[in-house]
């Protein structure tokens, strides 16, 4: 295959490379998500009325009559955030795709690197029917919910980059597993349940867009509600670590999972409790992606794939081989 010749002669990525491409990809994917909803709460959809340029005859933000600058700015840096999450996809598949050259049986790597830009079509096409929809509040719901597995794949990644290729070994026993399948249910659950919240308020779509027609308050509590249920999750999981012995790598994480969600929680509450400002919206979404990202790292921290064996290129005659 051409393709891959030409991928063969590149460098080999080494080691600090190839935690970089995972961590920009992690970063990438949870930050598109803030952006959305800055511009979402700001109204900033509209910044930049033409594409590929900002307004007619400039690439970048210019004075124009109508238009206010911090709303083409918000815009056009969220334009610039999308080419960031295409290159950086594009980047990752490269990177695996080099590794799997030297190292055959890393396909799994190369199978995860490939759902990064995957991902950017398939958000493509869903934020294409989003604005067909008129921003309708759950095609927007549906839009920000697609991004939340892409968070979670780019964990799986970034940990891939550093582990072997061994079928998964749990390093917690059934009853252990069977919890963290919860906590990652219950905690989809919680951030469906914040899209209807956003849905039935004042942050939804435009000014115009139609609301979800049930009271912020109910929806509000069945959101927190569902906290409640992801933090006891967690603690009965904290229990069992106690239990079997975890080691310190689990902890770690666990401990990371307590002070996101615990944050994000009271971040929330007082959010709500201030009236849903609209600057503190885009927090409360970075931090619906912290909780994500330390969930997931939560998930891989609690299996094992022997030790990995990609981190410098083969020796060249297995390469030739
Ligand atoms: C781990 C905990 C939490 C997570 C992961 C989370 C996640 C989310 C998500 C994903 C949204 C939708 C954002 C959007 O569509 O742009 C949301 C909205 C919201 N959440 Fe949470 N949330 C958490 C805890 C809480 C708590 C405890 C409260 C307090 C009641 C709360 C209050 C709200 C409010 C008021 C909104 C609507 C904001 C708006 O108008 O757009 N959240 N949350």
């Amino acid at each position: 295959m051409p393709f891959t010749s030409l991928v063969a002669r590149l460098p080999f990525p080494s080691a600090a490379v190839q935690r970089a491409v995972g961590i920009a990809a992690v970063l990438a994917q949870a930050l598109i998500g803030v952006t959305g909803s800055i511009v979402r709460v700001t109204g900033s959809g509209l910044g930049c009325p033409t594409w590929p340029e900002c307004v007619a005859g400039s690439l970048v933000p210019v004075n124009h009559p109508g238009i206010h600058a911090l709303n083409q700015w918000i815009e056009f840096g969220n334009r610039m955030l999308t080419g960031a999450v295409i290159l950086v996809a594009a980047v990752a598949v490269v990177t695996a795709w080099r590794v799997q050259i030297d190292h055959p049986s890393r396909t799994r790597l190369v199978k995860l690197a490939w759902t990064m830009p995957g991902g950017v079509v398939l958000q493509a096409v869903v934020g294409g029917l989003t604005v067909l929809a008129k921003l309708e509040w759950w095609t927007v719901a549906i839009h920000f919910l697609a991004t939340t597995p892409l968070v979670w794949l780019a964990v799986l990644l970034l940990r891939a980059f550093r582990e072997g290729d061994e079928p998964a070994r749990p390093l917690v026993p059934a009853a252990g597993r069977g919890i963290l399948v919860a906590l990652a249910v219950v905690m989809w659950l919680v951030l469906a349940a914040g899209t209807t919240v956003t849905g039935a308020g004042p942050h939804s779509g435009d000014l115009n867009t139609h609301r979800l027609a049930v009271p912020v308050e109910a929806l509000a509590q069945v959101h927190g509600g569902l906290l409640v249920l992801y933090l006891l999750l967690l603690a009965v999981f904290g229990l069992h670590l106690m239990r079997i012995g975890a080691p310190k790598s689990l902890w770690r994480h666990y401990t990371v999972v307590w002070v996101v969600a615990l944050a994000q929680g009271a971040l929330g509450s007082l959010q709500y409790a201030l009236g849903v400002p609209e600057a503190m919206v885009s927090f409360h979404v970075l931090g619906a992606m912290t909780v994500i990202v330390a969930t997931a790292s939560l998930w891989t921290a609690g299996r094992d794939r022997g030790p990995v064996t990609s981190l410098t290129a083969a020796p060249r005659e297995l390469t030739a081989a």
